[in-house]
């Protein structure tokens, strides 16, 4: 297995939609490794999830996984999960304010509105048809990385950009917020 080198904001891979994996492909050794990659790539930046495009191959598979993240102290357990072709369907209008970080944009983090609960459709890493409700931390890492997979970063997702900060001063200034 080998990790693989992130792409930052800037890196045009980051802005172009993510290409659909066919069905035929899921099996293929050389695609499993591929997800093999991102896991431990994912695991070695403490990320809570990572989409294909930043990794610098544009098809439309993510990682998640939400364990004793240091990155994210005291969010819900998301076991692994792997999400090929995601589709996500908002479920009511509410939405909730928190904080979000990026491996493609280190050291920042902005407070960005996502949806509270979401629909999710997607194949798993054996291609089998995925369909559950993703709720809370969850539902925001799906939305942070199907936004990945469509062009998208969090920054694109904030109504103002005045939460924006370095991980030194939110400790300092923003703890309580
Ligand atoms: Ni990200």
């Amino acid at each position: 297995m080998a990790i693989l080198k992130v792409a930052r904001l800037g890196n045009p891979v980051l802005r172009r939609p993510a290409r659909e994996v066919p069905a035929e492909v899921v099996g293929q050794t050389d695609f499993q490794r591929f997800i093999d990659d991102m896991v431990v790539t994912m695991r070695e930046y403490q990320g809570v999830g990572l989409a294909a495009v930043q990794v610098h191959e544009p098809i439309q598979v993510a990682v998640l996984e939400v364990a004793d993240n240091a990155r994210y102290p005291g969010k819900e357990a998301v076991p692994l999960s792997v999400l090929i072709n995601p589709e996500i369907e908002p479920l009511g209008d509410e939405t909730e304010d928190d904080w979000e970080g990026c491996l493609s944009i280190p050291d920042i983090r902005g407070q960005v509105p996502r949806y509270k609960r979401l629909r999710v459709t997607a194949l798993d890493r054996d291609g089998n048809a995925l369909d559950f409700v993703a709720e809370g931390f969850h539902a925001r890492v799906i939305q942070h990385e199907v936004d990945h997979l469509r062009g998208h970063v969090y920054m694109d997702r904030m109504p103002d950009l005045t939460t924006l900060t370095y991980l030194t001063e939110l400790a300092r200034y923003w703890r309580n917020q």
